[in-house]
């Protein structure tokens, strides 16, 4: 009888992980100073930063059902079908790779330590390794092949190679934001402690503006809590850097949002840029730390022109209704119209264009350098501010 109070009790507060457990990949204690040094004299491979992001996410359970990266029947299917060998959809690849020449020395059955700038941090049981393509796989994940594109940038400059299995991970480097670099298990535990039984999580990489604050706010109208869940692993150096960009969603936090219906806490993921599979592999993240529903608008997680601005709404049209165990959220392009008077969209407001405040995120970069703060229709004169005092730093 307390047993099943219990398990009733948990469910109600969030989602469950994808794949039903939430995965832990960390080593404690006594075992995790007998890995390290056993991790001591194993054969490395060094980290760059996005791998050290994907390490963080496995071993806190971010990326469940993932133990660890991605073996050949995952990897393919993943590639080709948007799914896991076991059916369950996943978008984007979660790969090691190595050079030719590195591949020459490491096979199956091998243990191998990660290190990040030398410091070894878990080990990973090397279960298969196997070629990849990785025009196709650009051109399944990112819809294009061209080296313009980050997403595709970066999967270019890793190695033809790749190594899978499953990663145990016994430390990780300091990081920033370590106040709110929550794992799943504990954004869960603040959900439950505030009540919270649905809860709506936003994924940002830049300052949040009016239009993004509206999103949140038309959500919060129906859910009980919102994740507001930015995301400060590596992103493109145009962006805006996650520090600053931390400070203001504080500002915007502290003077406009109510204190007991919003959590901060960071996505320690990095950026692919994927646009539309991008979207539906960061509702499944947000799903893992506890999420109930999931914002996508317009052009979400896209980069330049290579996707439609409804493409990430789109494909969440591919998967079974409650497949994906997470109630995605679309919002149309938002602005604010002069005459309205307020927040709207093409579906609550009849105004031309000309009546709308719009400003390309180049113009916006623009002002902000100058020393000029965008309206307050655009963004709250707090977030502006910490933003050109920010670029006057640099
Ligand atoms: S993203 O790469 O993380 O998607 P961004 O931080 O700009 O970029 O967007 C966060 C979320 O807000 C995404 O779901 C995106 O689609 C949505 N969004 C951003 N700007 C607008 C807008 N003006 N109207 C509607 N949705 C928007």
């Amino acid at each position: 009888m307390t047993v099943a109070t219990e398990t009733m009790t948990e469910q109600r507060f969030g989602a469950e992980p994808h794949g039903g457990t939430l995965i832990n990949r960390q080593v404690i204690g006594a075992d995790a100073e007998r890995l390290a040094d056993e991790a001591r004299g194993l054969p490395a491979r060094e980290l760059n930063a996005r791998e050290l992001s994907d390490l963080e996410m496995i071993a806190i359970g971010g990326f469940s059902p993932l133990t660890g990266f991605m073996t050949e029947p995952d990897y393919r299917r993943v590639v080709d079908e948007m799914r896991l060998a076991n059916g369950l959809p996943w978008t984007i690849p979660v790969t090691l790779s190595l050079d030719e020449e590195q591949a020459s020395r490491v096979n199956p059955g091998d243990r191998l330590a990660l290190t990040y700038a030398g410091q070894p941090l878990a080990v990973l049981d090397v279960e298969d390794k196997f070629r990849r393509n990785k025009e196709h796989e650009a051109l399944q994940v990112y819809r294009t092949t061209e080296e313009a594109h980050p997403g595709v940038a970066a999967l270019y400059r890793e190695g033809d190679i790749l190594i899978g299995g499953p990663v145990s991970v016994f430390a990780l480097p300091e990081l920033p934001f370590p106040e709110y670099r929550l794992p799943p298990v504990e954004t869960r535990a603040a959900f439950a402690e505030r009540g919270w039984r649905t809860v709506v999580g936003f994924q940002t990489r830049n300052p949040v503006h009016r239009a993004h604050e509206y999103l949140q706010k038309c959500a919060l109208e129906i859910v009980d809590g919102l994740l507001l869940h930015p995301l400060v692993g590596e992103t493109k150096s145009d962006d805006v850097p996650a520090d600053i960009r931390m400070r203001a969603y504080r500002v915007l936090l502290d003077n406009y949002y109510p204190q007991n219906r919003v959590l901060l806490a960071v996505n320690p993921a990095a950026m692919r840029y994927g646009g539309p599979r991008e979207a539906v592999f960061h509702a499944l993240i947000r799903k893992n730390f506890g999420c109930t529903h999931f914002i996508v608008g317009r052009d979400h997680a896209g980069v330049g022109s290579y996707y439609g601005p409804y493409d990430a709404q789109h494909i969440f049209s591919e998967f079974e209704p409650g497949e994906l165990g997470i109630q995605p959220l679309f919002f149309e392009n938002s602005f604010f119209c002069n005459r309205c008077g307020n927040m709207a969209t093409d579906k609550t407001c009849p105004h031309p264009i000309e009546d709308r405040v719009v400003l390309s995120g180049t113009k916006v970069r623009e002002m902000l350098r100058s020393g000029e703060q965008p309206p307050a229709t655009f963004s709250r004169p707090e977030v502006a501010q910490v933003l050109v005092e920010a670029m006057k730093d640099r």
